[in-house]
C-alpha cells in the first residue's frame, strides 16, 4: 500500500513509526508547509517531500493518507483526498464545527472510502478490558463514571505552534485537544452520554491563550445514571488520566494503562493479558500502532473500519454541546 502524510510535526513521529512496522505499506511522500520538516521526514522514511497537499496528491495518488496538520485543516484536507478515491486516517479531532462534521460524514458516504479517527485509546489494554466488564454485565449495569485529566501545558507548548490556543485554528482548549481522548471513551463506553452541563475558564494562561484550559461538566448518560468530567491543563505536572466506571458494588479504575478494582473500600490491582509493551508517552497513550494496523487491515481486506467520520465524530458531538452548555449556561441535550 502507498502511504502519504501530511503535516510532519510532533504526532507524525508516532505516525510514521507505526507505518514503518507494516511489511505492505510504504511511505511514498510526505507534505509540510515547512519545508525543513517535510525534508526531514522525507529523509527518515526513504519518501519525497513536498510543501503542500495539493502538489503532493498531483505527483503520485497514495492508497491511504495520514492527516496530522492543525484541527481546521482536518476537514478540507480530508475532503480533498476522499473526492480523489483516496481512503483518510485523520488525527482527531476529526473536525472543529457541527457544519465541518456534517460535511467530512457526507463525503464519506458519497465517495465510499474508508476514514480513520485517531482515537488510538480505544486500543489500550485498559480501555478493552473496561468495554469487556461493561458488555458482560458480569457486575450488573454502570451507576456511574467518573473522568479526569490534570495536564500540563504552559506557555511554551502554545508557542510551539501558531495554531495552538486559537479558536479559529485549534476549535478550543483542552477539552477539544487534549481531553477528547477521555470524552471518546467515556462517550464510547457508557453507551452514549445525552445532557451536560458544563462550565469552562481559562484559568493559566489568561494573557497567553484564547481557549479554555479547565473545563468541568455533569454529565447525564443515555441509560439512566450521571457521571463527572474534568479536565485542565493548568496543573504543574502531566498526570496518568483517571477514568471510573462505577457498578453497584465494584468500581473500576482505569489509570494510564493500568487497571484498578475497588470494592469494600481495597484498592487492588488488576492483571491484564498482554503486556504494556508500548505504553509510549504517558499522556498519549500507546494505541497508534493497533489502530492503524486495524485500518490498513480493514483498507486491505475492504472490510468496514468502525471509527470513522460518524462514530469518531460522536465526541465532536458531544464537545460542541459542552462548549454550548458552558455559553448559555444551562443545560444542553444531545
Ligand atoms: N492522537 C493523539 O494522541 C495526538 C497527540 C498529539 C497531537 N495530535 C493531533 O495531531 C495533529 C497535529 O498535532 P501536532 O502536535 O503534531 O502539531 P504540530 O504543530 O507539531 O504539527 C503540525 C504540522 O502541520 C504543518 N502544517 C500546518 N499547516 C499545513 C498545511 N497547510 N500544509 C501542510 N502542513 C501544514 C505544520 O507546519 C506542522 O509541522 C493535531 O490534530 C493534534 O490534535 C494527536
Amino acid at each position: 500500500m502507498k502511504i502519504s502524510i501530511v503535516g510532519c510535526g510532533s504526532i507524525s513521529a508516532a505516525h510514521i513509526g507505526a507505518i514503518s512496522k507494516i511489511d505492505d505499506a510504504k511511505i511514498i511522500s510526505v507534505a509540510d508547509c515547512i519545508a525543513e520538516r517535510a525534508h526531514s521526514a522525507a529523509e527518515k522514511c526513504g519518501a519525497k517531500a513536498f510543501t503542500s497537499l495539493e502538489d503532493m496528491l498531483a505527483d503520485e495518488k497514495p492508497d491511504i493518507l495520514h492527516i496530522c496538520t492543525p484541527h481546521y485543516l482536518h476537514v478540507p484536507m480530508a475532503c480533498a483526498a476522499m473526492e480523489q478515491g483516496i481512503h483518510v486516517l485523520c488525527e482527531k479531532p476529526c473536525a472543529m464545527t457541527q457544519e465541518q462534521l456534517k460535511t467530512l460524514r457526507q463525503t464519506q458516504s458519497k465517495t465510499g472510502v474508508k476514514v480513520g479517527v485517531s482515537f488510538q485509546n480505544r486500543y489500550n489494554r485498559s480501555s478493552l478490558f473496561l468495554k469487556d466488564i461493561i458488555e458482560s454485565k458480569k457486575y450488573g449495569e454502570l451507576v456511574g463514571m467518573r473522568a479526569i485529566v490534570t495536564w500540563k501545558r504552559d506557555a511554551d507548548y502554545y508557542a510551539s505552534g501558531d495554531w495552538r490556543g486559537k479558536k479559529t485554528t485549534e476549535g478550543g482548549g483542552v477539552l477539544i485537544n487534549q481531553a477528547i481522548h477521555t470524552l471518546d471513551l467515556m462517550n464510547w463506553l457508557s453507551g452514549g452520554i445525552s445532557a451536560v452541563t458544563a462550565h469552562v475558564s481559562n484559568d493559566h494562561l489568561q494573557d497567553v491563550i484564547e481557549v479554555e484550559d479547565t473545563v468541568s461538566v455533569l454529565a447525564e448518560f443515555k441509560h439512566g445514571f450521571r457521571g463527572i468530567f474534568y479536565a485542565t491543563t493548568a496543573h504543574s505536572v502531566t498526570s496518568p488520566v483517571i477514568l471510573e466506571a462505577n457498578f453497584k458494588d465494584k468500581t473500576f479504575r482505569l489509570e494510564g494503562d493500568v487497571v484498578f478494582e475497588i470494592a469494600d473500600g481495597l484498592i487492588t490491582p488488576v492483571s491484564l493479558p498482554g503486556d504494556a509493551e508500548f505504553f509510549g508517552k504517558a499522556c498519549w497513550g500507546s494505541g497508534h500502532s493497533a489502530l492503524i494496523g486495524d485500518f490498513y487491515d480493514c483498507v486491505r481486506n475492504d472490510k468496514p473500519f468502525e471509527l470513522d467520520s460518524f462514530e469518531g465524530g460522536n465526541a465532536v458531538d458531544v464537545l460542541l454541546k459542552i462548549y454550548e452548555s458552558a455559553q448559555i449556561g444551562k443545560r444542553v441535550q444531545i
